[in-house]
């Protein structure tokens, strides 16, 4: 397979990790990812860059070139942009389910309500397991088999466990997954079953099974597989690439994304520092992160401490994915925001409920996690941080069919059992489509279609 593949550079991607904190640079990583010296989370980097730059124009082409190839690695839209990633020893041995690839869709009416010109979404709920997971396990689960490891593990609210799952099968590694019991959704939970993980629900939340993993990959000789794992954030990194690539090399105004674990904000916001300084684009977008206001660890953190001590808290939100209250990559995260000069906002339930049924309305529709990126635009919008002329994209993390339950409980009027005011119960209303049950007539249905039309003209 290596010798259908299209080279892009001439530079190879040795890498090693570098420790956030105190900056120790070393060529292997200790099995729970932290810093030897101070415990701080590692990232990898890429020495060679600093000697011989990956030429722009020849990636560039190289990559588009790659667009025509069938081999395994070129249809990833993760391993295309390879020279950009962990080099492999051999190439025939990622794990890999044609992940990335994923539309870039314009969503008109949702630019209009929020009030900018152009409005995209990258929508990485469209990867082999639904969502933006699979671009970094697909490098992850790769070198954990490199490394040897017949297990790999995770900490998950569904979405990690659900990929892992998959990518160890495919991998003919064994997988144990930890989710909080009760807090996650069917869906995610049925697809780690399906490929055959080890899957326990423990009686605590996300952060509690984080903690437990940490300790167990200490003890146990498993390959841990959350983005505290560096490699995975190495593969998250090649969405922001892509959707470059997809956009001609003009980078957005803006890119919006949710924050739970911080993991993703972190390696988009690596990716674009990356390519900004591998002359790939000339112009930073601002990168801004999105959490709900029952899981706002890093909203808080920065608001009160300035960003100097994470403020962790216990989570409460309905957007399950990102029921998070000790996210590990808060310094990474802040470090992007900062750079790139975006901005941390909380969102209500609310909030995220209607715009969830407003990208649904478009045709496209997502998870709730990945809604509070258009409720954080109206409010960037209305606080005049994101302005009216500039081109946003926001990242939808998680497909609609993530979370079916949420959905029906919405349309249905179940989402919010208490009073939540006229204005809010409004606006919803109007969004609602609950399913309506008719007796078999050809009258019901032409009455029902009749009543529909009125609706529809009148609004
Ligand atoms: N959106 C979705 C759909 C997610 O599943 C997650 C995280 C996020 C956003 C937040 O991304 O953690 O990188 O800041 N899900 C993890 C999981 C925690 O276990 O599936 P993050």
């Amino acid at each position: 397979m290596s010798s259908h593949s299209t080279p892009a550079s001439d530079t190879p991607t040795d890498f090693c990790f570098r420790c956030i904190g105190c900056g120790d640079v070393s060529h292997a990583a200790s099995r729970d990812f932290r810093c030897s010296h101070c415990g701080d989370l590692l990232e990898i980097v890429y020495p060679g860059w600093k000697n011989a730059k990956p030429d722009a124009q020849k990636l560039k082409s190289g990559w588009a070139q790659r667009r025509l190839s069938n081999s395994a690695l070129d249809l990833s839209g993760v391993w295309r942009f390879r020279d950009l990633l962990p080099a492999l020893a051999d190439e025939s041995n990622a794990i890999t389910l044609h992940e990335g690839n994923t539309p870039l869709y314009e969503l008109p009416r949702c630019a209009k309500i929020s009030g900018v010109p152009k409005l995209f979404a990258k929508h990485q709920g469209m990867n082999p397991t639904g969502s933006f997971k699979d671009t970094g396990m697909t490098v992850a689960a790769t070198f954990a088999r490199r490394a040897g490891f017949r297990w790999v593990a995770c900490a998950s609210t569904g979405n990690t466990s659900a990929s892992m799952a998959a990518y160890a099968a495919r991998g003919n590694m064994r997988s144990l997954v930890l989710v909080p019991e009760g807090k996650i959704s069917w869906s995610k939970l049925s697809q780690s079953l399906d490929y055959g993980a080890v899957t326990c629900q423990l009686r605590t939340d996300f952060d509690g099974c984080l903690r437990l993993l940490q300790e167990l990959v200490k003890q146990a000789p498993v390959y841990q597989l959350n983005s505290i794992n560096p490699f995975r954030l190495e593969g998250q990194k090649t969405l922001a690439i892509e959707l470059l690539e997809q956009l001609d090399w003009q980078p957005p105004d803006h890119i919006i994304v949710p924050g739970g674990n911080l993991g993703n904000s972190s390696a988009i916001g690596k990716a674009l520092l990356e390519m900004r300084d591998l002359g790939l684009i000339s112009r930073l977008p601002k990168l801004s992160v999105i959490q709900a206001e029952g899981a706002n660890a890093l909203v808080r953190t920065m608001r009160e401490t300035g960003g100097k001590r994470l403020i962790s808290l216990q989570p409460e939100t309905r957007a399950t994915a990102i029921r998070i209250g000790n996210p590990a990559s808060w310094k990474k995260a802040i470090h992007v925001i900062e750079a790139t000069g975006g901005a941390c906002e909380q969102v209500s339930e609310i909030e995220i409920a209607q715009a969830k049924a407003e990208i649904g309305a478009e045709g496209i529709g997502c998870e709730p996690a990945s809604a509070v990126t258009l409720a954080g635009l109206k409010r960037l919008v209305a606080q005049k941080f994101v302005k009216p002329d500039e081109v946003v994209v926001l990242v939808l993390t998680g497909n609609l069919l993530k979370d079916p339950d949420y959905t029906i409980d919405f349309h249905r009027g179940d989402l919010f059992k208490s009073g939540i005011g006229e204005p809010a119960q409004r606006a919803l209303n109007s969004l609602r489509r609950p399913p309506i049950v008719l007796d078999a007539t050809l009258d019901a249905v032409i009455r029902t279609l009749e009543q529909a039309d009125t609706v529809t003209s009148e609004s």
